[in-house]
């Protein structure tokens, strides 16, 4: 674990609001998010489908689709912030300082695209390389996504490749030109669990060796366990807690990251057991409860949680720990 003193603060998103144009007017889908990633660190972001983890990070490098704004907040990397720079400014961040792999190997890599050239076009963008040179930087980067045979894999279409190899194509084109900061936005789902395993130990590897920063963005907590630094629980457009992943482990302490945690199977529970998972629904777009997101699904709900909104404070004892839970706080008090 990293000594969490004295570090260079990279990337520093605060109170994100991002909201859809609906029907009935704007709907808020990411609620007023502080997230930030230190140098060196890696942070996981981790919640249940439909959270607002992709828009979030792609709010942050300005790729949100038609209709979905950032209403509030700032982001800023390096000091420097995402939302007011110019075009030309953040196309030299995207995919350069800061670079990313998309949820969906399947529709973010160019279909009539040879594998080898979608790799070099950031390095041509990015590092001015010739094309020869990139060539060459191209089948070093396979190489070291453990792609055998780099050099023949460089004509490949991506249909030729298997789903694992996309995978690692893409890695492969986040990591071009030795970013800063990696996002990794669900980078293995739809991959059998043995090379989920391998991109997570790759990763872990590649940021050892190119001292880069890491958003792993995953909606299951277990696998990321052995690889971040830091997690920041997501429900519903909203942190509801954050920690060092020990912390978190050894002391869950929001309703729903206990939830989380205890729908990952052991192999000691008897069968039955080994999928509890946390019942009812999170709440729609433009459907958000007047009190905490999570009231309606809590098992530990009280009058107060429909009423207000819950803020993340840091809990007795520890100042990297925090959660956004009224009956969390009223019992930390109590003790
Ligand atoms: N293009 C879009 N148009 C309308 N609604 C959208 C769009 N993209 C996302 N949403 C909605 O915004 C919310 C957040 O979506 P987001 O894709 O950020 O979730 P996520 O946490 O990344 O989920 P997953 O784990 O499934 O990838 C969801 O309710 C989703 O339905
Ligand atoms: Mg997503």
């Amino acid at each position: 674990m990293m000594d969490t003193q004295n570090r260079e603060r990279l990337l520093d998103v605060r109170a994100l609001t991002v909201e859809i144009d609906g029907r009935n007017g704007p709907a808020i889908v990411v609620d007023g998010i502080d997230l930030h990633v230190d140098k060196g660190e890696t942070l996981g972001v981790v919640g249940e489908s439909g959270c607002g983890k992709s828009l979030t990070m792609l709010s942050l490098m300005r790729l949100l689709p038609n209709k979905i704004k950032v209403a509030k907040g700032t982001a800023t990397f390096a000091g420097r912030d995402l939302q007011t720079m110019s075009n030309a400014e953040l196309r030299k961040v995207r995919g350069g300082d800061i670079g990313f792999v998309f949820q969906d190997p399947m529709t973010s890599l160019n279909p009539v695209m040879r594998v080898g050239d979608q790799i070099c076009e950031p390095l041509i963008y990015h590092r001015r390389m010739k094309k020869s040179e990139a060539r060459v930087r191209a089948v070093e980067l396979l190489r070291l996504v453990g792609i055998p045979g780099p050099e023949e894999r460089l004509q490949a279409f991506p249909h030729e490749l298997s789903g694992g190899m996309r995978q690692r194509v893409m890695i492969a084109i986040g990591l071009a030109c030795n970013p800063k900061l990696l996002i990794a936005d669900e980078p293995t789902t739809a991959l059998d669990v043995t090379i989920q395993a391998q991109i997570v130990d790759l990763v872990k590897d590649l940021r050892a060796k190119l001292g880069m920063s890491v958003v792993w963005i995953t909606h299951d907590l277990a696998l990321i366990a052995g690889l971040v630094d830091r997690v920041a629980v997501l429900y519903a457009g909203t942190v509801v807690e954050d920690a060092p992943v020990d912390e978190l482990y050894a002391r869950p302490s929001h309703p729903y990251t206990r939830g989380l945690l205890s729908s990952i199977p052991k192999l000691s529970d008897p069968p039955a057991s080994r999928l509890s998972s946390i019942g009812g629904t999170p709440p729609e777009p433009g459907r958000r409860p007047k009190g905490c997101p999570f009231a309606p699904r809590c098992p530990l709900v009280e009058a107060v949680c429909h009423e207000k909104v819950p803020r993340l404070e840091p809990l007795s004892g520890s100042s990297n720990h925090r959660a956004a839970c009224f009956v969390v706080q009223r019992m930390q008090e109590a003790a």
